[in-house]
């Protein structure tokens, strides 16, 4: 049972990520940098919930990934003065997982679960009580005997992240008392997310070069922190570790990084939809295969970066591109031809 526990659940977030990428990330407010009315909001949430003694309400937050849900998550736990434990929802494999999980929080306790649109349908029903009654009915026993138990749970913080909220059960998502959607950032909020981090890896750049890494980072911190590593290992090798512009436009030229942001597979799938399907539409599951990539990714980290650039619409019929699109790759659109 507890070797079990060490696999659900850790008392940290670092999980897969390198410690780099921890370091970089904000641990309080003050430096998380962007989706202003959401901390403002929070804010008075978490200090109310403090003068009250109480725990924070059920947390969903939800967006394109790399925009910090994982970070708010920790951050959220820390003003809250508590300790988080944090899960996933696709390692939750039984019922009785997660009722070992629930049944061992503290009080106020905050309880992350990442990719909670992954959760199992019948695991997740262990929730709907749990979050809003605080209890968890067991089953005892099987047949004519079997009766269930009512466990008192103590009261605490669900904040589940997840990319997908399309995918998350209604009753679930009904039981969040705060929802969060996360905004893609402007340029200028990931230049200061940019040079935050350079003080951070001791690395110099210049005012405009990290404006230009911002406006390129597909509107993400974690692609903007990545491209400023990435920009990092040139300017090691040609300016003395200085990162200029010339550096910048250097490196994201040789990454296949064009002026707006876009990397080679959303210039791929663009290029897909004009010269294979005409313009569109054309299905995900389409657009997927022909770039051989699962749906699912392109949904998740391709197309919602599309959409807010104006690059592609949805429509009954699936996907169509935007004039736009054609302006951007150099090609003529149909009307001109
Ligand atoms: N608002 C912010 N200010 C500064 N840095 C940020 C901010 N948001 C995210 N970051 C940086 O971007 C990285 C990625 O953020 P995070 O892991 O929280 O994203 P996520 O939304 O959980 O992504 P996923 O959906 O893939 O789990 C963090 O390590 C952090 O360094
Ligand atoms: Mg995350």
């Amino acid at each position: 049972m507890t070797d079990q526990n060490h696999n659900l659940v850790s008392g940290d977030f670092q999980q897969e990520e390198d410690h780099h990428e921890y370091s970089l990330r904000p641990s309080r407010f003050n430096e998380y940098i962007g989706q202003q009315d959401m901390k403002d909001n929070l804010q008075v949430f978490i200090s109310s919930a403090l003068k009250r003694k109480e725990a924070l309400d059920h947390v969903l937050l939800y967006g394109p990934p790399g925009l910090g849900k994982t970070t708010m998550a920790n951050i959220i736990a820390r003003e809250m003065e508590c300790s988080v434990r944090s899960t996933s929802g696709p390692v939750i494999e039984k019922q009785g997982d997660l009722a070992a999980i629930l049944t061992s929080l503290e009080p106020k306790q905050v309880l992350f679960i990442d990719e909670v649109h992954r959760m199992n349908r019948v695991i997740e029903e262990v929730l709907y009580s749990a979050m809003e009654d605080y209890t968890l009915d067991i089953m005892i026993g099987q047949g004519p005997s079997a009766r269930t138990i009512k466990l008192d749970l103590p009261r605490f913080t669900l904040i589940g992240a997840t990319t997908r909220t399309g995918l998350l059960s209604t009753p679930l998502r009904e039981r969040f008392g705060i929802p969060l959607h996360f905004e893609y950032y402007q340029p200028e909020e990931l230049k200061q997310i940019i040079v935050r981090s350079a003080g951070i890896l001791d690395v110099q750049i210049f005012d405009d070069a990290a404006l230009a890494l911002g406006k390129r980072s597909r509107g993400t911190p974690r692609i903007a922190n990545r491209l400023l590593k990435r920009a990092r290992d040139f300017a090691d090798l040609k300016t003395d570790g200085v990162i200029t512009l010339e550096i910048v436009d250097e490196t994201l030229t040789r990454l296949g990084i064009d002026e707006i942001g876009l990397d080679r597979l959303d210039r791929t799938i663009l290029n897909q939809i004009i010269k294979i399907h005409g313009g569109g539409p054309v299905g995900i599951t389409t657009i997927a295969a022909s770039v051989s990539e699962e749906s699912d990714t392109i949904e998740e980290m391709v197309e919602p970066f599309l959409l807010k650039s104006g690059l592609i619409r949805r429509t009954p019929r699936g996907r169509v591109v935007t004039e736009r699109a054609y302006e951007v790759l150099g090609l003529d659109p149909p009307s001109s031809e």
